[in-house]
This record gives structure tokens, C-alpha cells and sequence, in this order.
């Protein structure tokens, strides 16, 4: 006998009436037509012909700033440095205690959004490496549930600040795992160039993969996404290295674009848009035309590059809104990227599902034979609805245990001069 069948599931690739076996946390099948009577199983669920999609993966994400907005005030001018300096005002306040229960708090937000693999930048400029700690006590806690990976991210910038290198080595050691990186706030363009080779070099050395902050500007002019694609070709890095953010591209002349575009292909380089954050954040130094500041999503999409979104900031110093609803992530960038083709609409949806996973390296994670059998059971026939609807989540499983579970949303109306009706697709 199986473990768990869900049958009568509709896929984001657009098969119906598909059942998922499970037996020892895997799929072991995924075939038309599975049933109680074909597939015996200890938990059986009917999908109703519902959407049943791999979970949703946040590629770029700040854990240790989460649930903190209003300490200790609020970012008057909303712009990106009053965030960073308001974070540099909060940090020598911060204990463990909080940070983990913070973080801990935002992850059971999380799995009930049937988000069950987060990349979380930790920041390493501190000499008591407090945040690191903290959310390396987060991992291991939450490890039964979600995939947690940590990136040293040098927010006050590896060159800029002192000790800062040493510091990011320390946490390096302690478990996290990715290296991080903030080239356009280094001191001087050559200073964030430097800083991009020797992030590159010390990730090569020790088989890590990188995920920068990268050219988080409106300057048409910060070009160190082309230092990051180089060093990612020389070093042999290909599809290990990501640009979060690269919002410069947004305003970077087009002819420069097509040339960096090639080079970025050639390095395998990964992309991580943040929506909700770069269209709050950027041209904030416009008057009006104001720039949207995303990155050229499409176009590298074209080039052949994985592209994720990634939710970056859930009330903190630099977003006051957010709730762990990658759906929510994904349908700003579809509007910010005028991503509305019905292929365009399903890269949306992948971009917080199956390319994050690729980009984090969760080679368990997707709905296919042998893969983890962890998915999330949506309310809405196929990936454009779930985004149209923000879909409610109906179930999240992970390795075959069932974490989350809720109702169906319907409302109920009974207008004069109609039959009464209930529906949830309005
Ligand atoms: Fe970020």
C-alpha cells in the first residue's frame, strides 16, 4: 500500500486527471488516471481538478531583517540607502532570541503559502555575527520543513567596511553556504569590480556558489554584472552564479545591452528579479517619466538564462507590505515585465517555482518520478489562473507528510433578480 495518492490533480504542464503516488517520501508514479481503486494508499486526496504544482521557491530573501518593519521607525523616504542606514540603526539592538523568532515566524507564514524553499541573505558585517548564528539555528530548526540556504552578504560591502572579508570567511566556516556580494555599494567602481573578482575567487576555492547583490541602481552606468559574467567564465563557475536585482539593466543603453547579454549566455549566469521591491525601490530619483527599475526579464528569458523572482523583503526596513505569497511576487513582475502572452504568463509562474529551484541547486525538488514528493495543491485550474486568482492554497505536502491545510474559498451570492450562486473564479 502507498503512503499517499493525490488523484484527479490537474499540472502546471496542463495534464488532467493525473494521480501522484507516494510511497517513502518520493514519487514513485505520476500517471492519468491513478485512483483509490488502482493505487491503494494510507491517505488518499481527491484534487477535485485542481492544480497541483511543485512548491514555490524564493530564490533572494532577507531573514534576518523579516517581520522587523517600524524598528526602530519607519524608512521616511523609502528609497534603498535610508533602508540600509535604518538597518545599520536597528542591528546593534538585535538579540538572537528575536532574530530566530522573527524568522521562525515568517517560515510558518511561508509553508501555509506552500513556499518550501527559501535563499536567505544573512548579513556578515557585524564582529558578534549575531544575525549568522541566528539563522544558522533557523536552518537547522526548520530544516524538517523547509529548505533554508543562507548567502554571507556583506551589506555594508566586503571592500567598504573593515573586517568585513574576515567576517564573511567566519561565516563561511560556521555552514553558511552561498557567498554573497553588494559590488555597487563598494566605494568606487573599480573598488566594486574589485570586489566582484575576489568574491568569485574565494567561491571557486572553496566549491561554493555565488549570489550577488549586483548594479541595485537606477545608474545606466553600473556595469558590474559584466565583471560577475566574465569572472563566472574565467573561474569556469557556469550556472553556479547569480545577479540578484541588476535593476542598472532597466536603464542601460540598449546597443551595450545586446553585447552584455551574450556574455551573461556565455557564463550561464542566473538572474533574480525582485518585483514588488525593485518597483518600489527604483526611480525613486525621478520626477516623471518615473523608471519601473526591473531588470530586462524578457530579453534575458530570449537569451536563455534562468530567471527567478524573488520576494526579497516582507516588512522591513526597506517593504512595509509582503506576506510569503510568491503568487503575489510573480504577478508584479508579469505586470512590471507587460509579461501578458499566455507563454510569458506560464514563465511567471515558473520563475517562482522550477527556476528557482534550478538556480538554488534542489535537484529533489519537481514533480517527476523519484523527485521529493513535495507539492502544493492550489485552488485554480492552471498556472495563469493561480496568478489571476493569487490562488488559495487547499494543501502543502512535503516528502509526502501533509503541513498545511485549509478550506476552499467560495462566497456565497444571493442577488435580487438571480438565482443564488456560489463561486470562487471572480
Ligand atoms: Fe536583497
Amino acid at each position: 500500500m502507498l503512503d499517499l495518492l493525490i488523484h484527479n490533480a490537474r499540472l502546471p504542464d496542463g495534464r488532467a486527471h493525473m494521480g501522484v503516488a507516494v510511497q517513502g517520501g518520493r514519487i514513485t508514479a505520476l500517471e492519468a488516471g491513478l485512483s483509490p481503486a488502482t493505487a491503494p494508499a494510507a491517505q488518499v486526496v481527491d484534487a477535485g481538478d485542481q492544480l497541483l504544482s511543485a512548491p514555490f521557491v524564493d530564490a533572494h530573501f532577507h531573514m534576518d531583517a523579516t517581520l522587523s518593519y517600524g524598528l526602530p521607525r519607519v524608512n521616511q523616504s523609502g528609497t534603498l540607502l535610508e533602508g540600509i542606514a535604518l538597518w545599520g540603526e536597528l542591528k546593534p539592538q538585535l538579540t538572537q532570541e528575536a532574530l530566530v523568532e522573527r524568522a521562525l515566524a515568517y517560515c510558518d507564514w511561508a509553508v501555509a503559502k506552500g513556499l518550501l524553499a527559501i535563499r536567505s541573505h544573512v548579513d556578515v558585517c557585524d564582529p558578534r555575527l549575531l544575525a549568522v548564528d541566528a539563522l544558522l539555528e533557523v536552518k537547522r530548526r526548520v530544516a524538517p520543513y523547509i529548505d533554508l540556504q543562507l548567502v554571507a552578504f556583506p551589506q555594508d560591502g566586503v571592500l567598504r567596511s573593515h573586517g568585513a572579508l574576515d567576517l564573511l570567511k567566519e561565516s563561511l566556516k560556521r555552514g553558511v553556504d552561498v557567498v554573497g556580494g553588494i559590488p555597487h555599494f563598494e566605494r568606487t567602481m573599480a573598488d566594486g569590480a574589485a570586489s566582484v573578482k575576489l568574491l568569485c575567487e574565494l567561491a571557486a576555492e572553496q566549491g561554493k556558489r555565488v549570489d550577488m547583490h549586483c548594479d541595485e541602481s537606477d545608474d545606466p552606468l553600473s556595469r558590474h554584472v559584466e565583471t560577475l559574467a566574465y569572472e563566472t567564465q574565467r573561474l569556469g563557475l557556469h550556472g553556479r552564479v547569480t545577479g540578484s536585482h541588476l535593476t542598472s539593466m532597466h536603464s542601460m543603453d540598449n546597443y551595450y545591452v545586446s553585447k552584455l547579454l551574450a556574455l551573461m549566455a556565455e557564463a550561464r549566469l542566473n538572474v533574480v528579479a525582485n518585483p514588488l521591491i525593485n518597483i518600489t525601490l527604483q526611480g525613486r530619483h525621478d520626477s516623471y517619466p518615473k523608471r519601473r527599475g526591473l531588470t530586462r526579464v524578457p530579453e534575458q528569458l530570449a537569451a536563455g538564462l534562468t530567471v527567478a523572482f524573488g520576494h526579497d523583503c516582507v516588512m522591513d526596513p526597506w517593504y512595509s507590505l509582503g506576506s510569503g505569497d510568491m503568487l503575489e511576487v510573480a504577478s508584479m513582475g508579469l505586470h512590471v515585465a507587460q509579461m501578458t502572452s499566455q507563454a510569458a504568463m506560464r514563465q511567471c509562474f515558473e520563475a517562482v517555482t522550477t527556476a528557482p529551484a534550478q538556480i538554488l541547486g534542489l535537484d529533489h525538488f519537481g514533480l517527476a518520478v523519484g523527485r521529493e514528493a513535495s507539492f502544493v495543491l492550489l485552488q485554480a485550474r492552471d498556472p495563469i489562473e493561480a496568478l489571476r486568482l493569487r490562488a488559495h492554497r487547499l494543501g502543502v505536502w512535503r516528502r509526502g507528510v501533509q503541513l498545511a491545510a485549509s478550506a476552499p474559498v467560495q462566497t456565497t451570492l444571493t442577488l435580487p433578480g438571480r438565482p443564488a450562486s456560489t463561486d470562487f473564479r471572480r
